[in-house]
């Protein structure tokens, strides 16, 4: 049996996963890819700091030159996360010959284009399917398995933390700040959790699958982005009422050459799938003009199922089946494609308004969506307190453009207080 040695850097849940999967399924790994995989050192802040895995000190270091100077260690497994220190020791590494496992997002999403010439020039594989989604596999369903299709769309649910926070909101009947504090004591959202209620860790795995689907670099500063901070119980019990249940979605389209990239909270059909896919899961719809709609579901974090990406990436370095020249397509993504404004997208949209209880305000409402070429499917009104009135509306697919000028007329409108809540519908047309 072939001897490969290769090295960790960071230790933190994913690392100690990756650990724990290499001695747990060692034989099963030996036989799939012929090779016994020694961790030979492991990257870290402080040796002295304690553990719950036992590892041998010898193999601890807090010095990456004892990583890129030692010529034996054949693939390196980046998992500290963050941006600057991980970008160098990448570079670092391949330019030291040696092939990358990363589940970094932050790095692959901001400099993918970079890292892969490198990589290409050096002759090393570079691989990131913990990157997206933990443990689902996309990057390789849309790397290799759907490589026959033209991608249409992608809708996910590509983040756990909000995810769960929703399920909550919806399930228990609590509030925004409640459920984030249920998520922060189980240990799903940060101390500081914007990165994920306000949507950009969805924005930075949308960018990565989207490049790869469609074939072109996409920035991901260019992709319209909401977070669940404002979404309320009383969206959430509106949102039943006609039939749906909100969840943040990615979505990617191509149509016509343009891409539409969006990350918001959305109306689902509670009917779909997707509006079942509770808790942390995560879920991914795929659309190819030749498989037709095809779903993932599985666990988007977490120490194994992340660490099950990356070991399925290092045995697919030592089985060696790609050569270098094809993990480099999003290098090759010369083809900029042309992103779609916000305002030009089109989709049905929920507007919740509250308004003074007096006659005529649902008419004088209708009206201006009506001069605005809107038309409204539903009408959902509570009159429970006298003076004033939550009032909902579902509209027929409109332009964003058309929701905002009516929007804008209907705020100055007598009788109207405020304009609550604005939420797109996604139909999975
Ligand atoms: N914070 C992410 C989530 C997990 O909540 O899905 C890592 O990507």
């Amino acid at each position: 049996m072939k001897k490969v040695k290769i090295a960790i850097l960071g230790f933190g849940n994913v690392g100690t996963g990756v650990w724990k999967i290499l001695l747990e399924n060692k034989k099963e790994i030996m036989k799939r890819s012929n090779y016994e995989i020694e961790v030979a050192k492991i990257l870290i802040k402080d040796i002295n700091k304690k553990r719950d895995i036992i590892v041998s000190k010898e193999i601890l270091t807090d010095n990456i030159d004892d990583i890129i100077n030692d010529e034996s260690i054949k693939i390196v497994v980046e998992l500290i996360g963050g941006c600057d220190d991980a970008k160098e020791y990448m570079i670092r590494v391949m330019k030291a010959k040696k092939h990358i496992v990363t589940a970094n997002k932050l790095v692959i999403a901001n400099w993918s284009d970079e890292l892969f010439k490198i990589a290409e020039k050096e002759k090393v594989l570079f691989y990131y399917e913990a990157s997206v989604a933990g443990g689902i596999p996309i990057i390789r369903e849309i790397n290799e398995s759907l490589t026959a299709n033209r991608i249409q769309q992608i809708i996910g649910i590509i983040n756990g933390t909000t995810n769960y926070i929703l399920s909550k909101m919806t399930n228990d009947g609590i509030s925004f700040d409640e459920a984030l504090k249920e998520a922060q004591e189980k240990g799903y959202a940060e101390a500081d959790p914007t990165s994920d209620v306000d949507g950009y860790d969805a924005v930075y795995k949308l960018a990565i699958m989207a490049s790869l689907s469609f074939g072109t670099k996409i920035n991901h500063d260019a992709i319209y982005r909401e977070g669940i901070r404002n979404i309320s119980s009383l969206d959430i019990k509106y949102a039943k009422k006609f039939g749906y249940t909100i969840k943040l979605l990615a979505i990617a389209k191509e149509e016509s050459n343009k891409l539409e990239l969006r990350v918001h909270p959305t109306l689902v059909p509670t009917i779909h799938p997707m509006a079942n896919v509770n808790d942390v899961f995560n879920s991914i719809m795929i659309k190819g003009n030749a498989v037709g709609e095809l779903m993932l579901y599985g666990r988007g974090a977490g120490d194994l199922p992340t660490g099950s990406a990356v070991v399925g990436d290092i045995i697919s370095i030592l089985r060696n089946n790609v050569k270098p020249s094809d993990v480099s397509d999003a290098s090759e993504q010369s083809n900029l494609k042309e992103i779609k404004k916000s305002e030009e997208n089109e989709s049905k949209f929920y507007i919740r308004l509250n308004i003074n209880n007096k006659v005529g305000v649902l008419r004088d409402v209708a009206k201006v969506f009506a001069e605005n070429n809107i038309s409204i499917i539903s009408v959902t009104e509570d009159v429970r307190h006298d003076d004033y009135a939550p009032l909902a509306f579902i509209t027929h697919k409109s332009s964003e453009k058309n929701i905002k000028n009516s929007l804008e007329k209907i705020k100055w409108l007598e009788n109207i207080n405020k304009i609550e809540s604005i939420i797109r519908i996604e139909s999975f047309n």
